[in-house]
């Protein structure tokens, strides 16, 4: 039997409603784990897995700002079609979506916030050889009610699947990369909204063992987090910078202060009396004083951070921290946030804080 042609579907649409404010003015798929757009991950993993068509599910409302952002992740001899899915109407509708674009191809479907740890290659290559009508990567989760939920036999076979299920007959979670052939379709056509509205690809798949068609499973290696939130965001930036920071210096740091652990500072920024404990990113344009930058931070161009400790944070680009009494930690301010200490003698807290904002103060 020759191989299966694979392409790539990416879901770059939806509205991130859960990672507001950030999401008003981004889409959830280009918030930075660090320092680069969570996108980037899912589209590097495909290319390392040797799929050269990708197709890129974009809502009407973001889909610019998606097209500009993998302009500038820069794929060389890979082919992008941009596709827009009118409404968030779901994970099987946006596959629906991209039926004439995939023209009978199997494909990988990514969700473009999911970030996986291992690469994608032996699962794509399995898949190009077997006869498989899909297959799906599970991982045991401690909040099974969040996610997708597989019910297995005792020989690991696939029984049942069931979206958000109330009371989960498991803990294994369906992981957002998925392998079809176009055999899906004809599953997406026969199923109903969920109760949130939308097309389920849980369903979908729920769908194709019903029909008698063959669904394989696969345990997820490494770590996997679907960065929808607040926290696992934070989570998600953690494991990154615990694999990929590497000490690289390319900005300037003066006598006064000391870099321990793997430490990476950008073109033209500047640190001046401060200590940073890595694993911590730096990008490019930024000034750092007489501060604490502590492990699992990552801050993006243009910031600056003056007579403050922080750690275990995110920064988008242009923040201005200085002066601040306590630690700032776990925390993930959005671009041009300004945060300083209060004029004259402190009364309280003086907050102007957009639609959504979450601050915990003590
Ligand atoms: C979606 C899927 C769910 C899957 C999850 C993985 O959930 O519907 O089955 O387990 O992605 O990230 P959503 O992010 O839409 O809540």
């Amino acid at each position: 039997m020759p191989s299966r042609r694979l392409k790539g579907l990416v879901l770059a649409g939806g509205k991130g409603t859960r990672l507001r404010p950030l999401t008003y003015t981004t889409a959830k798929q280009l918030v930075p784990v660090a320092n680069r757009p969570i996108l980037w991950y899912a589209l590097d993993s495909l290319v390392a897995a040797g799929i050269d068509d990708i197709g890129i599910i974009i809502s009407p409302e973001t889909g610019e700002s998606i097209k500009k952002s993998v302009t500038a992740w820069k794929p060389s001899g890979v082919k992008i079609t941009f596709i827009v899915q009118s409404e968030p109407a779901g994970l099987a509708h946006a596959a629906k979506t991209a039926e004439a674009y995939l023209d009978n191809s199997a494909f990988v479907m990514y969700l473009g916030d999911n970030l996986i740890q291992s690469g994608l290659l032996p699962l794509v290559e399995d898949f190009r050889k077997n006869t498989a009508d899909a297959q799906i990567l599970l991982k045991p989760v401690e909040n099974p009610q969040a996610f997708g939920v597989a019910e297995l036999d005792a020989a690991g076979q696939v029984i049942h699947l069931e979206e958000k299920p109330k009371e989960p007959k498991s803990n294994m979670a369906l992981v957002g990369v998925y392998l079809f052939t176009p055999v899906v379709f004809e599953a997406i056509a026969k199923i109903k909204p969920s109760p949130r509205g939308e097309l389920e690809i849980t369903d979908a798949i729920q769908m194709l063992i019903t029909m008698g068609k063959i669904v394989q499973s696969h345990p997820m290696e490494g770590w996997w987090l679907d960065t929808g939130k607040k926290d696992d965001l934070l989570e998600a930036n953690r494991m990154v910078l615990d694999d990929y920071c590497q000490t690289n210096i390319q900005g300037s740091v003066d006598s006064q202060s000391q870099l321990r652990g793997e430490v990476e500072i950008g073109v033209g920024t500047i640190v001046k009396n401060s200590i940073i404990q890595g694993p911590v990113r730096i990008a490019e344009n930024c000034v750092i004083e007489d501060a604490y930058i502590g492990p699992y931070t990552s801050i993006a161009s243009g910031c600056q951070i003056s007579k403050a400790e922080v750690e275990n944070s995110v920064f988008l680009e242009n923040c201005v921290v200085s002066g601040l009494q306590s630690r700032l930690e776990q925390s993930l301010l959005g671009q041009g946030c300004l945060l300083t200490k209060a004029p004259g003698q402190p009364v309280g807290y003086r907050l102007m804080l957009g639609d959504h904002s979450v601050a915990e103060i003590g």
